[in-house]
């Protein structure tokens, strides 16, 4: 019993570290692939370029300036295209998400940007 309890404070430790670690992470660090930047510009120019220009994005980074990359990866899932909302695969909104900040001036890394890993502890930047 007592053991148990003892490893179980163990991993709660190691989870909180962990978690500690991921929020310090910004769209500076490597968060999303060069494949997802590639796959990303083909969605971007089929339906997202003819309403916005690349000057409306870096708008928007700034106006997301130390939020979560997810909170603008569901405002984009939940609104856009504005003539048809919803209407793209869950990996093509990511994948658009990757290309923009990558048009900003913001890094590719080996690890992919994905909804359902940590995208809530990432920090978006003003580029
Ligand atoms: C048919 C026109 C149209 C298309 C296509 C379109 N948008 Fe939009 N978008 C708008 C309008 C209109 C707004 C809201 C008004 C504004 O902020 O200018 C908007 C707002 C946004 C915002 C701001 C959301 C916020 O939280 O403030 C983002 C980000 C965005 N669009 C991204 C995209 C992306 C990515 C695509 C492609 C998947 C896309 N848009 C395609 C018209 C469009």
């Amino acid at each position: 019993m007592k053991n148990s309890l003892k490893i179980i404070l163990a991993l709660t430790g190691l989870a909180l570290s962990q978690i500690g670690m991921a929020q310090d992470k910004t769209v500076n660090d490597g968060v999303f692939t060069a494949a997802q930047v590639d796959a990303g510009k083909l969605v971007y120019d089929n339906s997202c370029s003819a309403c916005h220009d690349m000057r409306f994005y870096r708008d928007i980074l700034k106006s997301y300036n130390n939020q979560p990359v997810l909170w603008l990866w569901e405002a984009v899932l939940g609104t856009m295209p504005a003539d048809n909302p919803g209407s793209l695969m869950l990996d093509e909104y990511t994948d658009v998400i990757a290309y923009i900040l990558s048009e900003n001036g913001f890094p590719a890394g080996d690890e992919k940007l994905d909804p359902d890993k940590g995208m809530d502890s990432i920090k978006v930047l003003s580029p």
